[in-house]
């Protein structure tokens, strides 16, 4: 049976807090009600917007079509090799449940992608990442279903064409398919990632030498950065990163760096270099600003705050002013990291 709802508010399931209005609402819990969903031929032609733990959109408008809540439940060891464990998550289960079962099962991979909010099948849409990882690192396949016809895909790694929080589900396919499960391969044998911005100074902080390293305190590390850096979206809502980091080129980046030598920047492996988006804004004298509701957030200037009753519209409008000031004065172009709806 499905459960059909008109005209539902969707401020409890977008994590920056938005009134917006679903005209048609469906939360799916298996995956024979996502097949169900298909055989209701009303809703065909319908406009679709699939919904995982809303922690990555912004609504500026009603939605005059039908939300999918996506809500599939369910952890499960398919198989193991001799090095790997092959985990299979339903799309609605919480990301960061899925990394503490791998934390206490011993399964490494994703212990640097601890407390990210959202859920499962959300993931692999932006190739989530933080702390020198992302999930394509530690991804095997998803199964979709394609909105159009209601049949099943398998999309394996090369098929979801990763890149920095990019996947074909923000590109050719997108709006096309509805992710229902995702298979992980974790590793038995952990890679410690502890490299990147705080972690290692964290983990000495909770007295953790390196020859105590495990995935478990990884995850401790990176959920007291995190909880210390970002806010709770349960208290002040927002929705992460709200820009990408920017990739300039080498040749712009040295440029830059003569007139600003204390800009960071990261190589990628080709002739860019990636710059910490936070750190431009800041330059911009954005940190801990606010613009009527919305705002920047005092303690990472990547993230754009609602502090009460601030409307998408309000916090976009915050954006391209935020967008304009770097422009202006570094020349660099920001692109939102969160879809706007
Ligand atoms: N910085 C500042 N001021 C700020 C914020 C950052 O100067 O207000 C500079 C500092 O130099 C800092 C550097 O930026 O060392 C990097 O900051 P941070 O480690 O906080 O990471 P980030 O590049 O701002 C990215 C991800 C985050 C992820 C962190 C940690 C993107 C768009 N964001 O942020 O992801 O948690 O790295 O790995 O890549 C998200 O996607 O929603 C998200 C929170």
């Amino acid at each position: 049976m499905l459960d059909i709802q008109s005209h539902v508010s969707l401020k409890s399931y977008n994590t920056f807090g938005f009134d917006a209005k679903a005209r048609y609402w469906v939360e799916i819990d298996t995956d024979a009600q996502l097949q169900t969903l298909f055989q209701l031929t009303e809703f065909l032609a319908v406009p679709k917007l699939i919904l995982g733990g809303g922690s990555n959109l912004l609504f500026t408008r009603d939605f005059e079509g039908l939300v999918i809540k996506m809500s599939i439940q369910g952890i499960e060891v398919l198989r193991e090799d001799a090095s790997h464990v092959f985990v299979k998550a339903g799309a609605g289960v919480n990301w960061h449940q899925l990394v503490l079962f791998c934390v206490q099962n011993g399964y490494a991979g994703i212990e640097n992608l601890s407390l990210i909010p959202g859920t499962t099948g959300a993931a692999p849409m932006q190739n989530i990442g933080a702390y020198g990882v992302e999930i394509e690192q530690v991804f095997d396949h998803l199964e979709a279903v394609d909105i159009r016809t209601g049949e099943t895909r398998i999309f394996n790694h090369a098929e979801c064409r990763f890149g920095y929080r990019e996947s074909v589900f923000k590109h050719e396919a997108k709006g096309q398919y509805i992710i229902s499960n995702v298979t992980f391969r974790l590793n038995k044998q952990p890679v410690f990632h502890i490299d990147y911005g705080a972690i290692r100074e964290t983990l000495a902080t909770m007295g953790i030498s390196e020859d105590k390293l495990s995935i478990k305190a990884i995850s401790d590390a990176v959920i007291r950065i995190r909880r210390s850096k970002l806010p709770n979206p349960a208290e002040i809502g927002n929705a992460g990163s709200f820009f990408k980091n920017p990739e300039i080129s080498k040749d712009q980046f040295e440029t830059l760096k003569t007139e600003y030598p204390a800009m960071p920047g990261f190589p990628t492996g080709d002739l860019t270099m990636k710059v910490p988006a936070g750190w431009l804004i800041e330059q911009c004298g954005w940190k801990g600003k606010h613009v009527g509701n919305a705002g920047v957030h005092s303690k990472q200037a990547l993230v754009l705050v609602n502090h009460g009753g601030a409307t998408g519209s309000e916090i976009l409008s915050l954006a391209s002013k935020v967008q304009q000031s770097v422009e202006d004065k570094f020349g660099i172009r920001l692109n939102p990291e969160v879809n706007i709806v």
